[in-house]
């Protein structure tokens, strides 16, 4: 149905969202400027009057290689004709090659997968499996660091804001300012496992040193404790390699959580590893230990294999690095133009934050995109950060022409905020 122009068709969607969805939510999205969403392809989605907008958010890092790839909606399609959803009594030729494949690309002697359908599923299995195979009940996370929002991934999380309503978590939880290598000495012989991003995508954008990753494998070796490294956001290619601690060689983890990049942007995935010895402990004792009745369906793995396939044959790492550096450089431009309201610009690959010097400019900013037909958002646990994480398949001229509306967008909201001033 063509609704160009349809000013009512956007007011009855919106009115349902502030019936039946979430009141708060639905005022936000429209003050961003938000209209329907109607298509998407490659790097780019439509909204319902066919306005164009070039994705520089990425689906918070899921789009990795652009929205329905023709290869994995391929895959989907060939799922659907035959068994997308597993009856889970026979084996999955799927999911074996998923698992497979897995082994193979991860870092270190990562071996075997769960699969699960979102990020904080993964990362509630992989604290599961860290308490069950150390037999401890305490944690170690990072201040501002974000694993998910269900009770045990709350619990990893750093910001009061989402926690404070559902208080008391999970016992046993303490935090660590992120990137001090001193603070480790919290991961003691009580700790069961230390969580971690390599870059803080929702905490801000904020880069792992080689430094404090190779700390805090050596704190959890002296301790007894597992190292658990969240690549929900970093993985499949997002940071101009592979994995997040691909950039960490000699850093092994025990534990790794997937999801977001995996899923192709075509079906949610998700997923932990582990080593050969934590699976021979926990599913040793029981195989049933850890279960989960939509992980793993025969669709979700077509497509993440898919999706891997296409990562590695379109050789997007590399595509995200080269790409990420000249999206960083014309970033960094912006900020030299605006020093009083640009504070920093940062991150790896095309994993990206621009921190501005005062509250709520990012949000102003993000309309001001909008409204010139570019994408972004703030990074959840630190609003003065907007981040760009577009498809690895961007290219050279997308990447000016972000650079461009960004920095017509900044001075526009610069303007805004200099009348408010006086
Ligand atoms: C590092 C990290 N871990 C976990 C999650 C939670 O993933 P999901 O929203 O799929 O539950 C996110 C989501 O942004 C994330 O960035």
């Amino acid at each position: 149905m063509d609704h160009s122009g349809d000013d009512q068709f956007l007011d009855s969607v919106v009115e349902k969202y502030a019936r039946y969805v979430n009141p708060g939510l639905a005022r936000l999205m429209a003050f961003a400027g938000y209209g329907v969403e109607a298509k998407a392809e490659g790097c780019y989605l439509y909204d319902h009057t066919g306005k164009k907008f070039l994705d520089c958010l990425g689906g918070y890092g899921v789009f990795g290689i652009g929205h329905r790839h023709p290869k994995v909606v391929e895959a989907a399609k060939r799922a659907l004709d035959t068994q997308p959803l597993p009856s889970k009594v026979f084996f999955s030729r799927p999911l074996a090659d998923l698992a497979e494949k897995l082994a193979q690309i991860s870092p270190g002697d990562l071996q075997y997968s769960f699969f699960c359908n979102s990020g904080t599923e993964a990362v509630e299995g992989a604290l599961k499996l860290a308490k069950a195979f150390t037999g401890r009940e305490k944690f170690v996370a990072t201040h501002a660091g974000y694993h998910g929002k269900t009770m045990g991934a709350l619990s990893a999380t750093g910001r009061e804001k989402y926690r404070e309503p559902f208080l008391p978590l999970v016992p046993g939880f303490g935090f660590a300012p992120f990137n001090d290598v001193g603070a480790l000495s919290a991961i003691d012989n009580q700790t069961a496992a230390f969580i971690v991003e390599t870059i803080q995508g929702e905490g801000g954008i904020h880069v792992a040193t080689a430094e404090y990753m190779a700390a805090a494998r050596e704190a959890c070796d002296r301790a007894g404790a597992l190292l658990i490294v969240d690549e929900v956001q970093t993985g499949f290619g997002r940071t101009g390699k592979m994995f997040g601690l691909d950039h960490h060689p000699g850093v092994q983890a025990d534990l790794v959580t997937y999801a977001k990049g995996l899923s192709g942007g075509v079906a949610p995935v998700g997923a932990f590893m582990g080593t050969e010895r934590i699976w021979a402990k926990v599913f040793g004792e029981n195989p049933l230990v850890h279960t989960s009745t939509f992980g793993g369906n025969a669709l979700a793995c077509e497509v993440a294999l898919a999706s891997i396939a296409v990562i590695e044959e379109e050789g997007l790492c590399d595509r995200a690095a080269a790409m990420g550096s000249r999206m960083k450089s014309g970033l960094q431009s912006v900020r030299d133009r605006f020093p009083e309201l640009i504070s920093d610009v940062r991150g790896e690959g095309l994993m990206l934050g621009v921190e501005f010097t005062m509250d709520d400019v990012g949000e102003l900013c993000i309309a001001q995109m909008v409204k010139r037909g570019v994408v972004a958002a703030y990074t959840l646990n630190n609003r003065r950060v907007i981040r760009f994480e577009p498809p690895l398949i961007i290219s050279e001229s997308e990447v000016d022409t972000a650079i461009s509306v960004f920095g017509d967008s900044v001075e526009e909201t610069n303007s805004l905020v200099s009348a408010v001033m006086q």
